[in-house]
């Protein structure tokens, strides 16, 4: 999502703003409110961002070790993920602080480089699979369950010098490093998510410059990325099913950044533009998946090929899917995996004509967006905190895809560091209270997953905006980790299975509970 915000055009606002903002209310912090029986809560990471350990053990290049190696002042801080959190030699510390929290499962991904060196299934990295076994046993010893993601991001550099996820083969390249992990990690791992944040690979890596492998060829590249990436998750989803459910047992599904881009105002206009922008931003991504009838949304393609037309195009920049590509994607997910930070308001009218690069998606599009400068902020220009608008989203996945089961795969708030995080603490409540409300509402979410564990590499900013429960001291070679306060609030949260705002933690020393 964030993405949409960084090209966010600044507007002055036009006329008066009608909104049911504040849902959460003195009166509402005073009470304390239950999670709903069976609700699991755990935390994310990715393995670019904590991991280390690049080119150790038989680990091959991917597309960040390659641009960070390449541009090192690409990133923010010049920084890169070559030792990052050191986690693939510290994974025992990151168990224990997975039980200091009392969690029931850990997020993370797999490096398809560290377990399949060639990119190919010729040559499998028995040094990689250690360290995922190690693990996921260690996780196991204490009942936190793994939840898995077969691809957060770091493709082989290899497979990107074949155009990545601009090359049709990449369908066959996925299945097939799918199938490896299924075999080598599914008799343990029970819950698969095969991509992390479509919209971010492709139209920030492929369209844009904001991630790797920046190639910014917008309007075209961004669009073959979204068709093969479908594709290709669609492929480990059927290879699951067909070859590994019955004897695993586990679900498998994808995980979709979303914002929620609320009217700018009632104008008939501004309705239909932020309709649109949910369909240009992650309806591209879901509506293939969860929609009744599959396929990119048909407005879409109305709108791509008519622009494409006008501008001299002789078919649509916008590829198709045969009938029966349809019908591979449709309904390949057990859950919807929903990655949720920020949101904005969308509008349309004269001023945002012909503002765009020509041709990009932005322009196929054709819509403003704008935060409200009195929005609390993070640490991150993208990421206000706007807690109706997650409740928002929500209802709106249940109404547009017929309630599915919901996962929040990622949620969570940036500061500068620091173990004082009273700003993290006040974006989960008002975070999780507004899930709360949309369960109250039949949204049927289940699972809930705070970013992040601890600090990481966040990817061009380096590790200059801070998103963990834990921090993590980047100057010492040990990487220590020490919780702040947010880890205590998060903690009771998990112990008490409720959200209470009183809630003041009376230590700073963290210790393991009972059951972990
Ligand atoms: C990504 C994470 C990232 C986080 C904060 C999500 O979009 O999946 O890798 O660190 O947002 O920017």
């Amino acid at each position: 999502m964030k993405s949409l915000y960084h090209l966010m055009i600044l507007v002055v606002l036009l006329g008066p703003v009608k909104f049911n903002e504040c849902k959460t209310t003195d009166a509402r912090q005073n009470t304390v409110r239950r999670f709903p029986e069976g609700f699991l809560f755990g935390t994310a990471t990715a393995s670019y961002q904590v991991e280390g350990a690049w080119n150790v053990d038989g680990k091959a290049e991917n597309i960040w070790d390659h641009l960070t190696h390449t541009h090192p002042c690409d990133i923010k801080d010049c920084s890169n993920g070559d030792i990052a959190n050191d986690s693939y030699n510290q994974y025992k510390r990151d168990v224990e602080m997975m039980r200091e929290l009392g969690l029931d499962f850990y997020r993370f991904s797999l490096s398809w480089t560290r377990i399949l060196p060639t990119s190919f299934v010729d040559k499998i990295n028995e040094a990689g699979v250690n360290y995922y076994n190690n693990l996921i046993d260690e996780m196991l010893k204490y009942n936190i369950q793994p939840m898995v993601t077969l691809y957060h991001w770091d493709m082989p550099q290899k497979l990107q010098d074949l155009g990545g996820w601009n090359n049709p083969h990449i369908v066959d390249w996925y299945g097939d490093y799918a199938r490896t992990v299924f075999e080598l990690f599914g008799d343990r791992v029970k819950n698969w998510i095969t991509m992390n944040e479509p919209r971010e690979i492709c139209y920030q890596g492929y369209g844009d410059v904001t991630m790797a492998p920046r190639l910014n060829i917008k309007g075209v590249a961004d669009y073959m990325c979204a068709k093969n990436l479908l594709l290709a998750h669609a492929r480990a989803y059927h290879i699951y099913n067909d070859e590994f459910r019955e004897t695993q047992n586990g679900t498998i599904g994808i995980t979709i950044s979303a914002g929620f881009s609320e009217p700018a105002s009632e104008s008939e206009e501004d309705k239909v533009a932020a309709e649109e922008a949910a369909l240009f931003g992650w309806g591209i991504y879901a509506q293939p998946i969860f929609s009744e009838t599959g396929d990119f949304p048909s407005i879409l393609k109305e709108k791509v090929a008519a622009k494409s037309a006008e501008q001299g195009f002789l078919r649509s920049r916008l590829p198709e899917f045969t009938p029966e590509e349809v019908e591979y994607v449709r309904g390949t997910s057990d859950f919807f995996g929903l990655n949720h930070y920020s949101s904005g308001y969308t509008f349309r009218n004269e001023s945002v004509l012909g503002i765009f690069e020509s041709p990009s998606s932005d322009d196929d599009l054709g819509a403003g967006s704008y935060v409200l400068e009195e929005w609390e902020t993070s640490a991150s220009s993208w990421l206000k905190v706007v807690p109706w608008g997650f409740y928002k989203l929500l209802v709106k996945i249940k109404d547009d895809y017929n309630n599915p089961p919901v996962f929040i795969t990622e949620n969570g708030f940036s500061t500068l560091g620091g173990l004082e995080d009273d700003g993290r603490i006040s974006y989960y409540r008002k975070y999780l209270d507004a899930m709360l409300d949309a369960i109250a509402e039949g949204c049927d979410v289940r699972v809930y997953t705070a970013w992040s564990l601890m600090d990481n590499f966040e990817w061009m900013q380096g590790y200059t905006e801070r998103f963990g429960l834990y921090e993590v001291d980047y100057e010492d070679p040990a990487r220590t980790r020490t919780p702040r306060k947010s880890a205590f609030v998060y903690k009771e949260i998990v112990r008490s299975r409720a959200l209470d705002w009183s809630y003041q933690p009376d230590t700073d020393v963290m210790t393991i509970d009972d059951g972990h």
